[in-house]
């Protein structure tokens, strides 16, 4: 492991916690590549490849796609060039067996996570968050009704482009059953890597620009300047 290693950052938290909308803020600020396993998982099921084929049915009941499909693909997008100046996880790991084969595969490339940061939120306002959010077709910039809405109704602020998409798996019934994939298969890991001393907690329940503060004030003290 070296000290001058790229950085790995890990954003942990349920549907609707604001990973992506974090993950994109912090990308712009330090430089790191967001890597959301949803978005790689998304892009396979739309080129039709064998995971995504594989993936489809079980993301839209809002289950968890199988370790190895979501292993694999990670694995392939960190060899990545631009993944040189950093990177932050966002979705994944999301089991224990994702998080030992994260620690495996950082031994390979001699890197570290430098910090691991739990969104806390209530359930109950999940549902409204995830079931009023859109993104911009071309740009992938996120949105939502009431809480984050473009300057213009119908515009992006950041590319101008005019076609908002809603997931197929933001429905009441898909995001009761993320919540529980979430309870049962991904918050163990919050003691996991307590038990690694990377661990903070942050409530993400504040504005979003409040929770982008306090994440930014984690990661300058995680990430040696
Ligand atoms: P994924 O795409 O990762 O979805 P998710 O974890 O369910 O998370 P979301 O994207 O719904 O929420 P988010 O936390 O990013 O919140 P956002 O910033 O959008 O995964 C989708 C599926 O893929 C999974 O269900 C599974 O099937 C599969 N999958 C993916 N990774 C996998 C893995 N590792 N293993 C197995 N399967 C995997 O914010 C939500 C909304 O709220 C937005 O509109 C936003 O503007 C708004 N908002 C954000 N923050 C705030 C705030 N502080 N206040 C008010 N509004 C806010």
């Amino acid at each position: 492991m070296t000290t001058n290693a790229p950085p790995v950052l890990i954003l942990l938290g349920p549907p609707g916690a604001g990973k992506g909308t974090q993950a994109r803020m912090l990308e712009e600020q330090f430089g790191y590549v967001q890597l959301s396993t949803g978005d790689l998982l998304r892009a396979a099921v739309a080129a039709g490849t064998d995971a995504g084929k594989a993936a489809d049915a079980v993301m839209k009941a809002g289950g968890l796609v199988s370790d190895q499909i979501v292993i694999d693909i990670l694995r392939d997008r960190l060899a990545e060039p631009d993944c040189a100046t950093g990177v932050i996880l966002d979705g994944f790991p999301r089991t224990t067996v994702q998080a030992k084969a994260l620690d495996a595969l950082l031994v390979e490339s001699k890197q570290r996570i430098d910090s691991v940061i739990s969104l806390d939120v209530d359930d109950a306002a999940m549902v409204t968050r995830v079931a009023g959010r859109y993104t911009c077709a071309s740009c992938g910039e996120g949105y939502h009704d009431t809480f984050k809405v473009p300057a213009t109704a119908g515009v992006c602020d950041n590319c101008g482009g005019t076609d908002m998409k809603r997931r197929a798996d933001d429905t009441v019934e898909a995001v009761g059953a993320r919540l529980e994939a979430y309870h049962a298969q991904t918050a163990p890991l919050i003691d996991y890597y307590d038990g690694h001393g990377v661990l903070s907690r942050v409530d993400a329940m504040g504005q979003i620009n409040d929770v982008a503060a306090a994440l930014r004030g984690l990661i300058k003290s995680a990430v040696p300047a």
